[in-house]
């Protein structure tokens, strides 16, 4: 897991943030050990800028990646304080990734570690449609 942590602040310096000031990186472990990774990329309009972890996930599956091959996301900040998902990059992690996916939220001094499931609970589903 150091190998995908270090690679979700590796990717967090590719990050376009010249409005917030607050790069995050995202990375994620396949199951054949390769790591994809994303940044967060803002907007002049602010409302079309979009976070590390979906930028990272809409990366893989339009690489052909398929969701239980995922074995794990790491999700980095520069800040001394961990990052969180925002609410809609919950939501997507819930459909794109399984479950019982281990994330590792990391600040530049820890790392905690969370699950998928535990992010959104009573997430909405296709079983909702
Ligand atoms: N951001 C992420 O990329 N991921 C998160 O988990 C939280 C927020 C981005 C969105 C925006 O570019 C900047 O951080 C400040 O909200």
């Amino acid at each position: 897991m150091k190998a995908l942590i270090q690679a979700a602040h590796k990717a967090y310096e590719c990050a376009y943030v010249p409005y917030s000031q607050f790069p995050v990186g995202a990375a994620i472990l396949l199951e054949d050990g390769s790591i994809l990774t994303g940044a967060n990329v803002e907007n002049a309009s602010y409302g079309l800028s979009m976070c590390a972890e979906r930028n990272c996930l809409f990366h893989a599956v339009s690489a052909g990646v398929e969701k239980p091959s995922i074995k794990a996301m790491a999700i980095a900040t520069p800040q001394s304080h961990r990052v969180s998902p925002c609410g809609a990059c919950r939501q997507v992690m819930r459909e794109l990734m399984p479950l019982d996916t281990p994330i590792y939220l990391s600040s530049k001094e820890s790392t905690e570690t969370v699950t998928n499931d535990a992010l959104l609970p009573l997430g909405f589903d296709k079983d909702d449609l």
